[in-house]
């Protein structure tokens, strides 16, 4: 398969700048072109620019500033031949297939042949586009479609003509999959592809419908949204999200591209409302605002709604429906409700879900791609055919018939059967043939959701559970609320080592929640706070210690694998891991002090001999404890795990994993390579600065109370902080074990947590999620 070691994008617009972030955050220097702009000085000023302006976005396109560097700004008048260095050049230029086509002549005549080009249309067919190529160059050809943003979208839609190389759509692909981390969905050739198809339909007959039924803007979206696992934007919030101009442009050329019976085109209403909305400079959040807006007279911000008949905008109204209280469970109740809400859900969910099962062989190959589709372009929860299963295929086509709407061959051939079910244990799909077949996962995707449909736990509590995951390796998954760290969990971790030890070879500490943890269980720290429960407090500390101590030195290596955020005390866990393969998207941070607290679970020890032992640092005991009070003083947290490479959360060794679904199998190969000669680490002393050290940092934290940056209570804390980070109260303390330091981490735990100003911080953080900055 053809490597892909330097990539060019043309159109360094929204698109074109973020995927080429994408690819630098990949590691794979990129080039990124533009137009000249007229009479400019500076004739990379667009690629110049874009880089610039995504720097300073959010969210981020870049994962670090070193990624930002492997892209070079050009222009496609003095720099195109360089395409030739190129294994893939992505076009992201202007929705216009004149311009496009031109472009790929010019490209024809620079590119190696077998350099792979894809266009990022979202519209324009690809037969269409090739149509005046060579042949040369349709062999070469395909669209590969990114959803914005490009980092954080992670559906790919692929689409190949009948003259593409299909060895090079492999390579595409792969490299899409694993180095760009998205999910690449299989698309045919037809109008919008999948994603946009049916999301575009579903968006339209969610306005229409809500203007017909009288509902306002936020029942609308109360109903279209959490109930059927749709993000709470909803119909209205999502348009503002991605612009109403933008609708215009999209239903035109759905219009045009689809026949005249397609049901898109009885849903595509004219909506005086939105034009005048658009004509106006209300496109969403990067105009004025949209359905809803932030109105900021007066020197307030209040949220506003608009009518959906008068056009007017007035406060916005949160609004009791009570068939929603149970409509995720049971999803046919909400549908059947007599209420205008209840045909409301009714009306938009049946015909998108009528038009998701006519698209299937037309759009899609099958009906897990649509589903795919939908869970990672438009974020639900769960793809339409999903949704079908929790209605009932029959049950669906017999209340379509009773309404006049569309019922196709597919419902109709379901019958009563699950479009998707497991047997022995293996997931298994509804084919166009009739016949169920395995889901197949792709080569080196590993999922613990798999593991655990076929089999059952070794070990589990209230809190946590141990599975098999195969070859030797054992998967320790947190299964609390947020994934919180508690007794429960230390416990059984404490069983677990005990158990690898005995008959496994390694252990591998993973979820697929949407966060790794997000720390220790607050509520119950505060509980125990409030009743006085020091004991018990002081063992959990204490216990939580000596279990990632064991976890450590245990004679089996452990490899933490965490995606979305690592916080706390679940970001202790990962300092103590012999190895960590992290998902890209890792946030990761000890967050103590933002709560009042200290890490106090070997957070600060482990940091400590982190940068103590880095090389990075000048020599002598001050640079260690200065570079962990900055980074813990602050609650600081990566935004990605190239960034916690940088903090120091994560070694320069630890290996970062793109694509989500390959974490596991990734730790788990981490885990059988380290297994093959493991011998666990030595414990390390520290030379720290001690008094001297902790009056500096008192020292530190008084200039910043007095430049307004610390409040009072960050004294406090940061008092805490030093007295554990410079290692004690003698003058200069050499050789500092372990064994001290937690100590000292205990003593500053215990005495920060009976203190009101800590309380008063945990408090608002569990009812705002906000940290208290008193
Ligand atoms: P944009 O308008 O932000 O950027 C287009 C860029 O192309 C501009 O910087 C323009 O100067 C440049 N350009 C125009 N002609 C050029 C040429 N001949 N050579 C080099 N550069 C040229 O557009 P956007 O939104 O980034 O869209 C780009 C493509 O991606 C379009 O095909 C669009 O349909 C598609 N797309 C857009 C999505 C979105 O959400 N905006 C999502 C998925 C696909």
């Amino acid at each position: 398969m053809a490597e892909i070691r330097k990539a060019a994008v043309i159109g360094a617009g929204v698109m074109g700048a973020g995927i080429a972030a994408q690819f630098a955050n990949a590691g794979v220097p990129v080039l990124l072109l533009d137009v000249v702009p007229a009479g400019a000085s500076d004739r990379n000023a667009l690629a110049e620019g874009a880089i610039a302006k995504m720097l300073k976005s959010e969210p981020a396109p870049f994962m670090s500033a070193r990624a930002a560097k492997l892209v070079t700004p050009g222009n496609i008048e003095d720099h195109l031949a360089r395409v030739a260095e190129c294994d893939w050049i992505v076009e992201a230029v202007v929705e216009r297939l004149d311009v496009k086509q031109e472009l790929y002549r010019k490209l024809d005549a620079v590119r190696r042949p077998g350099t792979a080009v894809s266009s990022n249309t979202s519209t324009i067919p690809l037969a269409l586009l090739v149509r005046e190529q060579s042949s040369a160059f349709a062999k070469d050809f395909m669209i590969t479609h990114f959803f914005n943003p490009p980092r954080y979208m992670r559906l790919l839609e692929l689409v190949t003509g009948p003259a593409t190389d299909p060895e090079l759509a492999l390579s595409v692909a792969a490299f899409a999959d694993v180095k760009l981390g998205k999910s690449v969905v299989r698309c045919k050739d037809s109008p919008g592809f999948i994603a946009n198809r049916l999301g575009v339909y579903w968006l339209q007959v969610g306005v229409v419908e809500a203007i017909d039924a009288g509902l306002t803007v936020e029942e609308a979206d109360a109903v279209a949204g959490r109930p059927m696992g749709i993000p709470k934007t909803g119909v209205f919030g999502l348009i503002d999200l991605v612009g109403l101009d933008l609708m215009p442009h999209i239903n035109a050329s759905l219009t045009q591209a689809l026949p005249a019976d397609d049901p898109f085109q009885a849903a595509n209403r004219e909506l005086p409302l939105i034009a005048r909305m658009i004509a106006e400079g209300y496109t969403g959040r990067k105009g004025k605002g949209g359905f809803y807006r932030l109105d900021r007279t007066g020197g307030t911000k209040v949220k506003e709604a608009i009518d959906l008949s008068s056009g007017a905008y007035r406060p916005e109204r949160r609004s009791e429906i009570p068939e929603l209280a149970e409509a995720a469970k049971n999803l046919r109740a909400l549908l059947t409700s007599k209420t205008k809400f209840g045909r409301y859900a009714w009306r938009m969910l049946g015909q998108t879900l009528s038009y998701a099962a006519s698209l299937v062989p037309e759009a899609a190959l099958d009906v897990a791609s649509i589903d795919a589709a939908m869970r990672l372009g438009y974020n639900w929860q769960w793809g339409p055919f999903e949704l079908i299963d929790k209605l009932g295929a029959a049950w669906l086509a017999e209340r379509l018939a009773a309404d006049g709407l569309p019922v196709g061959a597919l419902l109709l051939s379901a019958r009563d059967q699950p479009f998707y079910r497991v047997q022995r244990g293996r997931r298994q799909v509804l084919g166009t043939d009739g016949e169920y077949h395995d889901l197949e996962r792709p080569q080196g995707v590993l999922l613990l959701e798999d593991v655990k449909r076929a089999s059952s736990p070794l070990l589990k509590n209230a809190s946590a559970a141990v599975w098999d995951v195969g070859d030797g390796v054992l998967c320790f998954e947190f299964t609390s609320k947020s994934n919180s760290l508690d007794a429960d969990i230390i416990a059984l971790l404490g069983q677990t080592i005990g158990l690898v030890q005995q008959h496994h070879k390694a252990l591998v500490i993973y979820n697929e929640g949407s966060n790794f943890s997000v720390g220790a269980n607050l509520g119950l720290a505060l509980f125990a706070a409030n009743i006085a429960a020091w004991s018990e407090i002081d063992k959990l500390i204490a216990g939580g210690q000596q279990v990632y101590q064991a976890l450590k030195y245990a004679p089996f290596p452990v490899v933490a694998a965490p995606a979305g955020m690592a916080l706390g005390g679940g970001c202790e866990i990962l300092l103590h891991s012999d190895a960590v393969q992290a998902h890209a998207e890792s946030y990761i941070g000890l967050v103590e002090c933002g709560v009042g607290l200290i890490p106090g679970w070997g957070g600060c020890t482990e940091m400590l001999g982190r940068w103590s032992t880095s090389g990075l640092l000048p020599h002598g005991p001050m640079p260690a404890p200065a570079k962990v009070f900055e980074t813990v003083s602050t609650a600081k947290v990566s935004t990605s795990a190239a960034e916690a490479q940088e903090l120091g959360f994560l070694r320069p060794s630890d290996g970062i994993t793109m694509n989500r679904d390959r974490l596991l199998a990734d730790a788990k190969a981490r885990a059988l390579a380290l297994a093959a000669n493991y011998t666990p680490p030595r414990p390390v002393e520290l030379k720290l600065p001690g008094a001297a050290g902790k009056l500096a940092f008192d020292l530190a934290a008084e200039g910043f109370y007095r430049r307004g940056l610390a409040t009072d209570y960050d004294r406090v804390v940061c008092a805490e902080l030093a007295a554990v980070l410079s290692g004690g109260t003698a003058d200069l303390v050499d050789a500092v074990g372990a064994e001290q330091l937690l100590g000292l981490e205990r003593t500053a735990f215990m005495r920060l947590i009976k203190q009101p100003g800590t309380l008063a911080r945990i408090e608002h953080m569990l009812s705002t999620g906000k940290p208290l900055r008193n």
